[in-house]
């Protein structure tokens, strides 16, 4: 067999058998394919697609080309959350301890941020001395001790994934439903979870600007986990404007405390809760999402879920002062103001357009050997709906390096629309997809 056999064949809408698919991973991630044949094999797939049986084998192998976690010794259930990506979206941060304070086991294996979304590693790290980077004994040993670890994926968790995911970024192969499912399936199903509840952004700052798109990257997903024997859950949710209030790292930190603390954005604390709700249920400590709404309500008002947080943030050797005074966190030097230029309704706080804007003043990387700026980012002041007096602040842009501003600025300015006639919220959850059983 040889990959330009295979190339062709997918090229000309053909399909690839089990075992060349199992040969064509494990031979790229050993090396001996180069990365220009599985460039063009990558570009087949985004235009041709892959059939179930494909998908089934192509995220098989991406599982097995590294090694997978062993939790079983581990006693509960292990539920994670995963999201497609998005600008502002630290759901994890209040997510994960406040679902921990419940009761369920959170293995948690989250991203750095790349173009323009955020990552969850980036963000915590904002926290002096938070360590994201552990070995498998390390994790297990983490997990054991406090339910929830908030770390990265190791260099041996599916290396496939690692090589794949760098290709299909360098050659525009992204937003491809099978290439997508496909990554993020594989790494978590390597997490030996029991459940998974997704979090599928559709929009301007999403993957997937479309819900029909969206719902069958959910579906595709679902179907995967079902094949392997782990209940997956999506909620389909809205990306056309940023998550919550702050875009950038630091600040987000900051905002993931006051909604731990019970005081975050209307939208953060609603998705936290539903994203909770069902991770509950899923791990068996709550028998309906209305009873699981209730003991996260619970967990954040007596200050369980935030004693949570700073236990975790310590055992992973962060600097607990910080979430009790979050002005220890960086802060930028120089603040611009966007401000309306007539009196209205908020029509588009375009996700995409302060994503981009946000990664350009260095909050986010364009490669991925770039630094991060934490200090710099974007408050979100006005959302879709809001109604504006001509001269209100639809957003503060924060920033350090006046280069990143100049080229940051422009996009930013734009990110808003003002409306003569008023405008409807937009829906926050779109859709559910999958069940319990
Ligand atoms: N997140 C991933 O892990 N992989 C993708 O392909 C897209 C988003």
């Amino acid at each position: 067999m040889t990959a330009v056999e295979l190339i062709e064949r997918k090229r000309d809408g053909g399909t690839l058998t089990g075992n060349e698919i199992r040969w064509l991973i494990a031979e790229y991630t050993a090396g001996t394919i180069p990365d220009y044949q599985m460039s063009a094999m990558l570009m087949a797939v985004f235009i041709r697609g892959l059939n179930g049986e494909e998908l089934t084998v192509w995220t098989e192998s991406m599982l097995t080309s590294g090694e997978v976690l062993e939790l079983s010794a581990i006693p509960g259930r292990k539920v994670d959350k995963h999201s497609t990506g998005g600008v502002g979206d630290k759901i994890s941060i209040p997510l994960a301890p406040m679902v921990g304070a419940c009761g369920v086991k959170i293995p948690m294996m989250s991203g750095r941020g790349l173009g323009h979304t955020g990552g969850t590693l980036d963000k915590l790290e904002t926290i002096p001395g938070f360590r994201t980077s552990f070995t498998a004994g390390e994790f297990a040993t983490l997990l054991a001790a406090h339910g929830v670890v908030l770390g990265g994926q190791s260099e041996h968790l599916v290396p496939a994934d690692r090589k794949l995911y760098a290709l299909r970024d360098a050659t525009g192969t992204v937003p491809a439903i099978p290439l997508i499912a496909s990554s993020i399936m594989s790494k978590k199903l390597a997490e030996d979870l029991d459940g998974l509840v997704l979090d599928v952004k559709v929009g301007r700052g999403a993957f997937m600007e479309e819900v029909e798109q969206a719902r069958r990257l959910a579906e595709t997903m679902v179907e995967i986990g079902d094949l392997r024997g782990t209940k997956v859950i999506a909620l389909l949710t809205n990306m056309n404007q940023p998550l919550g209030r702050e875009v950038g790292n630091a600040s987000e930190i900051r905002e993931s405390i006051d909604t731990l603390h019970g005081e975050g954005p209307e939208d953060i604390t609603r998705l936290t809760y539903a994203l909770g709700a069902e991770m509950l249920v899923m791990g068996d400590v709550a028998t309906s999402v209305d009873e699981a709404r209730a003991m996260l309500e619970e967990a954040v008002s007596s200050g369980r879920a935030f004693d949570k947080f700073k236990e975790i943030t310590l055992a992973q050797g962060g600097d607990t002062a910080v979430l009790d005074n979050p002005d220890l966190l960086p802060k930028a030097t120089n603040e611009e103001l966007v401000t309306a230029p007539i009196s209205g309704w908020v029509k588009r706080c375009d996700a995409l357009a302060v994503g981009v804007g946000a990664m350009r003043l260095g909050a986010g990387r364009q490669r991925k050997e770039d630094d991060i700026d934490p200090a710099v980012g974007v408050t979100v002041e006005a959302k879709i709906g809001d109604r504006v007096e001509q001269g209100d602040v639809l957003g503060r842009i924060r920033w350090n390096d006046s280069y990143a501003y100049g080229v940051a600025a422009p996009l930013l300015t734009d990110a808003w629309e003002i409306s003569d006639s008023p405008v409807p919220p937009s829906q926050l959850i779109i859709e559910r997809i999958g069940a319990y059983v």
